[in-house]
């Protein structure tokens, strides 16, 4: 019957979904640096997060340990005057520099550029003019310098504003959510978003931006780098808690990172900033099924970040 012809074609599908997943999962594995006794502090990843401000420190901290929990060595971030004491007191782990409101903030945070492997641009950095305009002197230093960033939050507030910041640049990675992609669309393709084509989307607005790699957060992730579309399923659960997305940037800092030392032959031809995308959107939705099975309907951001050593190991290490 029709019916059962429906039946047949969704399981297929969803059975060829599954071994997708396998397949780009496999991927993932491939780029992660084995652990290994001979190798210097540092070589596995130094990530600079840049944002925090009065009103916003939770998110910068949460992006920057995440960064360490997946495997980074050091993680900084760079925030204004006033969020340096309040980040640093959340954590002794973090190395913090209050420069994001000051007169010389780009050269401040250039100066530590040489020595940083990934740039998270925007969690908790907020809207104010003179701030804005300092991340966008750091996002044109790091592009001369060919940094790889991951912007998010009101970073692509930024972009939305003045697309061309990173327009063509092929080592930016863009994690809108629903609201901020509607933003980037409206403004890069002057017209609003087709919901009934999410993957074209993406597509497009990846394409528009000169190939950059867009990863749209939602019920399922949506990733495109201007070629391919990939969706990340992962089973995640129903709570959606702020700063689960400040947990994929941070994430996602440290596994463009692996994925660009690793090159194009670790990620079968796929592109490696589309497989680290695609591993740190299946790491954060692991993270947040794990701490709902512990703590359902209260679960918060920190009992997500708590989970990220066992969701790792249980994706990429088994
Ligand atoms: C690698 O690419 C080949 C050719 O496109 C494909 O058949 C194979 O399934 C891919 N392997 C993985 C692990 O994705
Ligand atoms: C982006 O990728 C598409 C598909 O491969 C290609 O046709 C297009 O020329 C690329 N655009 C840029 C700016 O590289």
């Amino acid at each position: 019957s029709a019916l059962r012809i429906l039946e047949r074609a969704f399981s297929l599908r969803k059975v060829h979904s599954i071994k997708d997943m396998e397949n780009t999962l496999q991927l993932v594995r491939n780029i992660i640096p084995p652990l290994s006794s001979t190798k210097h502090k540092g070589q596995d990843g130094r990530i600079g997060v840049v944002g925090g401000c009065q009103e916003y420190t939770g998110a910068p901290y949460f992006a920057a340990i995440s960064a360490l929990k997946v495997g980074a060595d050091l993680s900084h971030v760079f925030c204004t005057s006033a969020a340096a004491p309040v980040i640093k007191a959340y954590s002794p782990e973090l190395i913090v520099h209050p420069v994001l409101d000051s007169p010389s903030a780009v050269d401040e945070v250039e100066k530590w550029l040489p020595r940083l492997h990934a740039l998270v641009v925007g969690p908790g950095l907020g809207r104010d003019d003179a701030l804005l305009s300092n991340v966008q002197g750091i996002l044109e230093a790091s592009k001369a310098r060919d940094i790889p960033v991951v912007i998010d939050a009101d970073g692509l507030w930024l972009v939305a504003q003045q697309p061309a910041l990173i327009q063509g640049y092929q080592k930016a990675v863009l994690t809108p959510n629903h609201m901020e992609f509607s933003r980037l669309h409206d403004a890069v393709l002057r017209g609003p978003v087709d919901s009934d084509d999410r993957h074209g989307s993406v597509l497009r607005l990846s394409q528009a931006l000169g190939n950059v790699t867009v990863v749209q957060k939602g019920e399922r992730d949506i990733l495109s780098n201007g070629q391919q579309v990939l969706v990340c399923s992962q089973e995640g659960s129903s709570r959606r808690c702020g700063g689960q997305g400040d947990l994929l940037s941070g994430s996602l800092g440290v596994l463009v990172h692996w994925a660009l030392l690793a090159g194009p032959e670790k990620t079968n031809g796929s592109s490696p900033l589309l497989v680290a995308a695609f591993g740190a959107c299946s790491l954060t939705r692991q993270c947040n099924h794990q701490a709902f099975q512990k703590h359902g309907r209260s679960t918060t951001t920190s009992d997500m970040i708590a989970e990220v050593g066992a969701a790792f190991r249980k994706l990429f290490e088994t």
